[in-house]
């Protein structure tokens, strides 16, 4: 094994495999934080983060549109640390749910850069929106808008004075289904026509004019998401397209979507200089100018490739296939199962194997499987088992099926590593019973 060797970029940036052989992220041993922190474990490399979160800014400035701004999609990696981290970098975050709202503000978003979402608000997630004085509302439905002019009658929004939110009226977009059908897994495809998303183009004129007469409401332009791990940016291009022929807004926001590679095998996704310049690009090509708002709507894009996780196994057995069980799976990571998402596989200190083996989690479920064809060397109970790109919808979707206690996630930078959400425990699975 050569030393320091570097990774693909399907890891975090930085991350190499040391002079032991061993997967380092963030400066970290993985072998050392498997052991200190435990596993399964989220494992993310502060410093991936932050450089993507920089990167996506940057690429805005270098498309020259000045009035850009990057909305984290909160609910790809919902970790106070992490919307911390982002926050503290300038971007701005997006929620779709009053839970989403709470974490957010937690972490310290102010109320004005956050973009609230939702295809079935209730009253009570309006409710903290409009007190909170959101930066937008974005609306997605006739009878939402009907929900909100009661609740503004009402005084919903507050009376006190000094916010554009309560001067000017709350700021929203309403949300179109463009009829843009991106290539991706159908259950991450949202811009089709026949979408549970948004107004349908055909309704979005009776939608602005309904949002226009409503007092307390104050109409700033247009949504749209097409769908989620897309790889290709003309899809992009044509929602812009769609979106140009509602007319001219102050604010566009183009949703989230640039996908990412999970395994080495897969070709590269466009950069995000690439999708950014796609994007502002379309923008201007439909006339908007450098000092119309546009905002986008990253989720995947930047964290996926930033965290790990790390897992044990716990059992090896062969009888048709050989099967390498590890202390995590379904309640972890649910995208293979979800979407037949495809990931890599390695044990942490002994990389690039050649035994074909199906790695696969403890949970009663023969689909519990994390990666189907993956290449162990040599695999054994008590290695340590690394896959990447796991940062994004991975803690996000946990869940404790069969009372298995969510992982912790713990940061690394320069060789140190923090826990920054802690495992559950048991007492956990047990707190909310009422006896
Ligand atoms: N904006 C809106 C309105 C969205 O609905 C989404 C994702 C995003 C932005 C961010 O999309 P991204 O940049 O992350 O692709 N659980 C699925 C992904 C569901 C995405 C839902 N909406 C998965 O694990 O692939």
């Amino acid at each position: 094994m050569a030393t320091g060797t570097s990774l693909s970029d399907v890891f975090p940036f930085g991350s190499r495999l040391n002079e032991r052989g061993r997967l380092e992220v963030g400066g970290c041993d993985a072998i050392e934080l498997a052991r200190e922190f435990g596993t399964p474990a989220y494992v993310v490399a502060e410093d991936d983060l932050r450089s993507r979160a920089r990167s996506f800014m940057q690429a805005g400035r270098d498309a020259a549109h000045n009035d850009f701004h990057v909305v984290f999609a909160s609910k790809a990696f919902p970790c106070t640390a992490v919307l911390e981290l982002l926050a503290r970098e300038g971007l701005w975050c997006d929620v779709a749910s009053g839970g989403e709202l709470h974490l957010a503000l937690t972490a310290g978003f102010s109320p004005e850069q956050i973009v609230v979402h939702g295809n079935a608000k209730s009253e009570a997630e309006l409710r903290m929106a409009l007190r909170h004085r959101v930066g937008l509302i974005v609306l997605d439905n006739f009878d939402e808008i009907d929900r909100l002019e009661r609740l503004l009658a009402e005084g919903a929004a507050g009376g006190a004075a000094g916010s554009d939110a309560v001067l000017g009226g709350q700021p929203v977009l309403v949300r179109v289904a463009p009829g843009v059908r991106g290539e991706t897994h159908e259950k991450i495809s949202t811009g089709q026509a026949d979408s549970k998303f948004g107004f349908a183009m055909a309704q979005a004129g009776e939608a602005l004019a309904r949002v226009e007469r409503v007092e307390g409401l104050a109409l700033r332009g247009l949504h749209a998401h097409i769908g989620s791990q897309l790889l290709d940016l003309e899809s992009f291009r044509r929602e812009a397209a769609e979106l140009a022929r509602l007319g001219d807004f102050p604010v566009w926001n183009l949703g989230g979507g640039l996908g990412v590679r999970y395994t080495e095998h897969q070709p590269p996704p466009p950069s995000i200089e690439e999708y950014v310049g796609a994007v502002v690009a379309a923008a201007h090509a439909h006339g908007r100018g450098a000092d119309r708002r546009l905002l986008i709507e990253p989720g995947r894009a930047l964290s996926a490739n930033a965290g790990v996780t790390l897992y044990t196994v716990e059992s090896v057995k062969r009888n048709v296939s050989r099967w390498v069980a590890v202390d995590g799976g379904m309640s972890d990571n649910l995208r293979p199962m979800l979407y037949g998402a495809v990931y890599e596989a390695h044990v942490a200190d002994r990389f690039r194997g050649a035994s074909e083996c199906v790695l696969v989690g403890k949970h009663c479920e023969s689909g519990d499987v994390i990666v189907r064809d993956a290449r162990l060397e040599d695999p054994k109970a008590g290695d340590v088992i690394v896959t990447p790109a796991t940062g994004a919808y991975g803690y996000a979707m946990a869940n404790n099926y069969n009372g298995v206690p969510r992982p912790p996630v713990i940061f690394c930078r320069d060789g140190d590593a923090r826990v920054v959400a802690r495992r559950e425990s048991f007492d956990d699975l047990t707190a909310r019973d009422v006896v």
